[in-house]
């Protein structure tokens, strides 16, 4: 099977976590946009989404749904997003779309978090993908010395700016044996906005798509 058709046998399943009224967060990514389209054909009218991106908002507003504001929701029932890279806990890392801080700010907003996956995504050991890290502008050297002093290999992404107006350093080579403490060491560097390690706030279901059906991880 492809890795677009297993995006797709994960979106339908995701779709049992949905209630009709529910307003519910959702990510960003080609898995997501598969989950965008298949919440249109099942026809279950959702209250709204509260959105971690303008790309996933404007999806969603083709297909009619009502893009809310977090500041007016509340704690949202379900998160529903992709992943980079997750590991047997459930932590993962996230962000190569570029809209980890607002995923950040869902997740932990959200009494469970869905994340949906293709088994290509499922590791030992989080790490091999580049961890992306969002900064502020004025920082980004500052910010990539410090990551190199904690052993990682820091790229800037080239002609990227985030949804928030900032700047995404995409780092290799760092050692995530602990990842609570390396996602909290990350944040704690004065100028970046949030890492891409979601360990702190792992998911609490993890649907993987395999070659031989759905696997859960819950
Ligand atoms: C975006 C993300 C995505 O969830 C992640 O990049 C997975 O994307 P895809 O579903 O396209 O493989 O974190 O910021």
């Amino acid at each position: 099977m492809s890795q677009a058709r297993l995006k797709i046998e994960v979106a339908r399943a995701a779709l049992e976590y949905v209630k009709p009224d529910m307003v519910l967060g959702v990510g960003t990514g080609s898995t997501v946009n598969a989950f965008i389209d298949e919440l249109a054909e099942s026809g279950i009218r959702v209250k709204g989404v509260v959105s971690s991106s303008e790309a996933t908002s404007a999806r969603l507003r083709e297909i009619g749904v009502e893009i809310m504001d977090l500041n007016h929701t509340g704690d949202l029932e379900l998160y529903i997003d992709g992943a980079d890279e997750v590991d047997e806990h459930k932590r993962m890392i996230k962000g190569a779309g570029g809209a980890l801080t607002r995923e950040k700010i869902i997740a932990a907003a959200s009494r469970r978090f869905v994340c949906i996956v293709d088994e290509t995504k499922c590791v030992k050991v989080l790490g091999e993908y580049p961890m992306p890290v969002e900064v502020l502008p004025m920082a980004r050297a500052f910010v990539a010395r410090k990551l190199v002093g904690l052993g990682g290999r820091p790229e800037l992404r080239q002609g990227y700016t985030t949804d928030n107006g900032n700047l995404i350093l995409d780092v290799r080579k760092l050692d995530i044996m602990e990842p609570v403490k390396l996602e909290s060491e990350i944040n704690q560097i004065p100028g970046v906005v949030t890492c891409g390690l979601f360990a702190r706030r792992p998911a609490d279901v993890v649907l993987v798509a395999t070659e031989s059906g759905i696997r859960r991880r819950s």
